[in-house]
C-alpha cells in the first residue's frame, strides 16, 4: 500500500508544486461552500488523480483543492468516498493516507448527520467529541504496516481536546450556537428506523451519519490531530415521524454552511 500512497502523493506534489499544506479539510454533503472562501491555487479532479477512487453520489463534485483559507495554506477534499457507495474501507480512507504522506498534521472533517440528542435542532452545528464505530469493518483490519502507524492505536483522544477547546472559545466569542456530542458512524445507505435512532441515543450517541469514522480512525493511526463537526440536518427518535430525504439533508446542510465555514475559517487562523 505504501508504494501506491507514494505514487499518488508524488503525482500531487508534482502537479501542485511548492510546499505542501500541513492542514487538510474534508467537506461533507452540502458543505462544499467553504470552497468558495478559499483563495485557490490548484484544483485536481479525483478522476485525474492516480489510484484515487471516483466519487459517485449526487452533491459531491469530487475534487482536491489547494489554497489559502483563514490565512492558512490548506488542502480541501470537496466530496468524500462513502462505504455505502461500494468502496471498501481502504479505498474510503486512501486520501487520508495520501494527506499524511504529503505532510498533513491536522485534519478537519465535516459531515451531515441526523440528531438524536433531544436538545438539538435542525441546522445546529455539533462539535464531535468522540465517536462510536458501527461500520461492519475497521479500516485497519489486516496486516499492519508499522511505517503507517501502530498495530493497536489508541483512540482515547480521537478528536483533539485542544482543537475542541479552540472551537468552543471561538463559538463563545462569535456567539455561535455550538453543540457537542458523540457521532455514531453507520454504513448506510438507509436512514435509521425510529427504533434505531432511539438505540443509538441509548448507547451514547448524539448524532448519526454514514461517514467520518473510517477517515478519523486512519488519521489517528497516522498520528494526525483531528477536529470534526456535524451539521444536524434532521432529527430522529421514537417520537419523531419526520422522514429524512437526501434532498432535505442537503438543503439543511446548505443552510447551516455559513456557521460551519466561519468556525473552520477562524480556527485555521488560530492554529
Ligand atoms: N442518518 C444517517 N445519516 C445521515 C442522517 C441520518 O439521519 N442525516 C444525514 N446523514
Amino acid at each position: 500500500m505504501l508504494e501506491t500512497i507514494r505514487q499518488t502523493a508524488g503525482f500531487i506534489r508534482q502537479e501542485v508544486g511548492g510546499d505542501m499544506p500541513e492542514t487538510a479539510v474534508i467537506l461533507g454533503t452540502g458543505l462544499g461552500d467553504l470552497v468558495n472562501k478559499i483563495d485557490i491555487k490548484k484544483e485536481l479532479a479525483y478522476k485525474d488523480i492516480p489510484n484515487f477512487p471516483v466519487s459517485t453520489v449526487e452533491g459531491h463534485s469530487g475534487k482536491l483543492i489547494f489554497g489559502t483559507l483563514g490565512g492558512k495554506y490548506i488542502m480541501a477534499m470537496q466530496g468524500r468516498f462513502h462505504y455505502y457507495e461500494g468502496y471498501d474501507m481502504k479505498q474510503v480512507t486512501f486520501p487520508v493516507r495520501v494527506m499524511k504522506e504529503l505532510g498533513v498534521k491536522t485534519l478537519f472533517v465535516s459531515n451531515a448527520a441526523g440528531g438524536m440528542n433531544k436538545e438539538f435542532q435542525v441546522g445546529d452545528v455539533m462539535i464531535i467529541t468522540d465517536h462510536i464505530n458501527l461500520f461492519p469493518e475497521n479500516p485497519l483490519r489486516g496486516r499492519n504496516d508499522d511505517k503507517l502507524g501502530p498495530r493497536f492505536p489508541s483512540m482515547t483522544e480521537a478528536y483533539s481536546r485542544s482543537l475542541i477547546a479552540l472551537a468552543e472559545s471561538i463559538g463563545k466569542e462569535e456567539k455561535i450556537r455550538l453543540m457537542r456530542g458523540v457521532y455514531v458512524g453507520t454504513p448506510g445507505p438507509t436512514f435509521e428506523t425510529p427504533a434505531e435512532y432511539e438505540y443509538f441515543r441509548i448507547i451514547g450517541g448524539d448524532a448519526v451519519g454514514m461517514s467520518t469514522v473510517p477517515e478519523v480512525i486512519v488519521a489517528n493511526h497516522a498520528g494526525m490531530k483531528v477536529f470534526g463537526v456535524s451539521v444536524i440536518t434532521d432529527l430522529g427518535g421514537k417520537d419523531i415521524t419526520d422522514v429524512p430525504s437526501h434532498e432535505e439533508v442537503q438543503k439543511a446542510a446548505v443552510k447551516a454552511q455559513p456557521v460551519m465555514t466561519k468556525l473552520i475559517t477562524e480556527m485555521l487562523g488560530c492554529i
